[in-house]
């Protein structure tokens, strides 16, 4: 039965979680039929495919063996990457997913939705489900983000440049300079504790919480603006080979990089959510590689902040900026802020200096849910913050996301560090 303590509260649970279900088809609903099924690169998912792989995850790992099945041969195109589970759809391939139609994806959304909700009727969720179903909540929200990132992709490509939406908030500020930040060192605690037992939800790689020794170090107030990367790419920051990681510069040289991904060729305008608009110099840059923020660091004579001198920072502050909520989904100027620090939560995500590696004592969830993140600790940096796109709920100082350092379709951006 739902366990009725601070743990798992079940009508907030279920509030919540109808919220984050009805929010997925608000974000949907701009798009047509045809705009749902584009797939742009292989890294990035139809819009239709996200709103059927995170109903698949309700169907299997909260209703489980009560689960009624809309159609038993969705696992195999639904299941991202859960090899323990079975055969799936090569992901590259995702485009090619003409049927189920759009329509039979929403239906499928209401069946599933329907039946967790019959369970909740019947108060027949176990405490290990109602942690499922926040598990589910929490991943909805994760989806919610890539289906706003993988359809700006796919419109960033069409010749029309497409806006995928035509009325969102922009409220143009001018950004004072940048300021540093004394921050102290220290044998600090960083990560979350282990969830469920701790009661407030974390990911099985935020935990455990564990000490690690900083030394003292000072932190840029704000993000790296659109005006500053700009300079960088005047003077030459992507044809100077001493900047870059070497495999960065080969990468550049490679695929013949030379600005953040959505800048025109002039280095005028950028293309957003909104469609093409010039280049904001005062908001921060946004989609940049590891690699690009790695270089942009060095030209300026700093470097990126680890993930624990971040975390530090961001530990007393609230979790309060530019979300998905203030329905701008673009970064913008830097609030005034006289003494503290800017923009560490929201705007963007902030590359830091650390890679994904499992934390001391880190155990994965059992099951096939140890595949959610335990498996790609290998070749991946950690980012920080949350961004304009993601739900202020889905985010706390302790979060980890990751990427690849070539990726930065993610809503990715720069803050920078330096040694005391
Ligand atoms: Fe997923």
């Amino acid at each position: 039965m739902i366990a009725a303590d601070d743990n798992c509260p079940p009508l907030a649970l279920r509030t919540r979680w109808h919220a984050a279900r009805t929010h997925t088809l608000a974000l949907a609903a701009p798009l047509s039929a045809e705009d749902a099924m584009l797939q742009s690169m292989p890294d990035t998912s139809p819009a239709k495919w996200h709103l059927a792989h995170t109903t698949w995850f309700l169907e299997h790992f909260v209703l489980g063996a009560d689960a009624q099945p809309f159609d038993p041969g969705f696992a195999r195109i639904f299941n991202s990457y859960y090899q323990s589970i079975g055969p799936r759809h090569a992901r590259p391939q995702r485009g090619l997913l003409s049927r189920p139609s759009l329509a039979r994806v929403l239906a499928y959304r209401a069946h599933v939705d329907d039946a967790v909700d019959a369970l909740l009727d019947r108060d027949a969720l176990t405490e290990t489900r109602c942690q499922l179903l926040e598990l589910a909540l929490q991943h909805e929200q994760q989806h919610q983000e890539l289906l706003l990132t993988d359809i700006k992709h796919a419109f960033s490509l069409h010749p029309q440049q497409p806006a995928y939406r035509d009325d969102l908030v922009v409220s143009p500020r001018e950004v004072g300079d940048c300021k540093w930040r004394a921050q102290v060192g220290g044998d600090i605690s960083i990560g979350a504790a282990a969830w469920p037992g701790s009661g407030c939800f974390a990911f099985d790689h935020e935990s455990p919480r564990h000490r690690v020794w900083i030394e003292p170090f000072a932190l840029a107030h704000r993000a790296v603006t659109g005006g500053e990367f700009l300079a960088f790419v005047r003077e030459g920051g992507y044809r100077t080979a001493s900047l870059w990681q070497s495999e960065g510069w080969d990468w550049i040289q490679a695929q013949g990089i030379t600005r953040p991904l959505y800048w025109s060729e002039d280095e005028s305008s950028e293309f957003t959510l909104g469609g093409p608009r010039a280049i904001d110099v005062h908001a921060p840059v946004v989609h940049v590689s590891w690699f690009e923020a790695e270089a942009f660091a060095r030209w300026a004579g700093a470097r990126l902040p680890t993930e624990a001198e971040w975390e530090q920072a961001a530990s007393t502050l609230p979790v309060a900026g530019n979300f998905a909520e203030q329905d701008a989904l673009h970064p913008r100027c830097a609030q005034r802020d006289d003494n503290g620090l800017a923009q560490m939560f929201g705007d963007v995500w902030e590359w830091t200096a650390s890679a994904y590696q499992p934390y001391p004592g880190f155990r994965a969830l059992s099951g096939a849910l140890g595949e959610y993140n335990g498996k790609f600790m290998s070749g991946q940096l950690i980012l920080r913050g949350g961004s304009c796109a993601s739900p202020v709920s889905h985010l706390r100082a302790s979060y980890r996301n990751f990427f690849k350092p070539t990726d930065r379709w993610q809503f990715s951006g720069i803050r920078l560090a330096r040694d005391a």
